[in-house]
């Protein structure tokens, strides 16, 4: 009763405020990690219980559709969670990638699926649904941190909904331990990163982004500027020649925050952080 009279609260306040309805993620909602990390002050099922459902989680953390153990430093994986329940009217979930003692980010997530989005939270990323979704199975990508992080840990909480705008009357499940990640070896810097002496000027950057490379060849290349929410703000084609370079780019449109710029021929891919201000 408690917990509900300070969801409506929050809910009334933050409608108005946030892109945001009742039934979207606790991260944007709430302000909470809900996944029953040790972030976490409790998972879904501290409102969501004793319903008709028990769902089940699976969290995999796939390369070309197939389960991986351990990530390459820098490499795009796709995370899956499912909620496998029989007869539920509907689905949500959350999930966060941690790693070291302080429970910092590890690594990246970015092009969400459908009815999903990225909750940013103290720091970290979120991936929640952004409405009840009728698909179980919750997809996003996740780009592995750099060499040296070490274990990554993938905490998720989901809810098997019965569809009647209240958090009575359904069922809820979370990893009670995270799925585990080691890092494993890099197949080869060299053929990893498209440019050498990647750098991004000026950092914080106003109307203009400059790019400094140097490219091993001449070719066409995908530009992308990618928020921390994880949307593709900017993409587009960029031609570049041998040798070293500074190519510039108008980003008067983009709204202040941080972002991911990226170059990719498809397979290799060189990226670094940049401020919007
Ligand atoms: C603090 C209590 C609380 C927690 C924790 C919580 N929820 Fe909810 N949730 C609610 C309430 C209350 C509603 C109904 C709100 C409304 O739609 O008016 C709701 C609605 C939903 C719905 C729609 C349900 C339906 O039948 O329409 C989904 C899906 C959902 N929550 C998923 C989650 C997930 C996934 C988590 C954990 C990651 C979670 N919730 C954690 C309180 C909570």
């Amino acid at each position: 009763m408690k917990f509900r009279m300070l969801y409506t609260l929050f809910t009334l306040t933050g409608a108005a405020l946030l892109w945001t309805n009742n039934s979207s993620g606790p991260a944007s909602v709430q302000g909470l990690d809900r996944t029953g990390s040790p972030l976490s002050p409790g998972p879904c099922q501290a409102c969501h219980s004793a319903g008709a459902f028990s769902p089940t989680l699976t969290l995999e953390i796939l390369d070309g559709g197939a389960p991986v153990t351990e990530y390459e430093p820098g490499k795009t994986y796709r995370m899956r969670v499912v909620a496998d329940a029989d007869g539920a009217a509907g689905y949500g979930f959350q999930a966060v990638a941690l790693t070291g003692a302080d429970d910092v980010q590890a690594g990246e997530f970015s092009n969400p699926g459908a009815d999903i989005k990225v909750t940013p939270l103290n720091g970290r990323q979120y991936p929640e649904h952004s409405m009840r979704r009728t698909s179980n199975i919750f997809e996003i990508d996740w780009t592995a941190p750099e060499a040296g992080t070490g274990d990554v840990r993938f905490y998720s909480a989901v809810v098997a909904a019965n569809g009647t705008g209240s958090s009575g009357g359904d069922g809820s499940a979370f990893l009670t331990s995270p799925v585990t990640l080691a890092e494993g070896a890099i197949s080869s810097a060299e053929d990893k990163e498209l440019f050498d002496a990647f750098t991004i000027f000026p950092n914080p950057m106003e109307s203009r982004l400059n790019l400094r490379f140097n490219s091993r060849e001449r070719g066409e290349y995908q530009l992308r500027v990618v928020s921390l929410q994880g949307q593709r703000l900017l993409e587009r084609r960029i031609e570049v020649a041998a040798g070293e370079q500074v190519q510039g780019i108008d980003v008067n449109g983009l709204p202040t925050g941080v972002y991911t710029v990226s170059v990719t021929d498809g397979r290799k891919v060189s990226s670094r952080k940049v401020v919007k201000r």
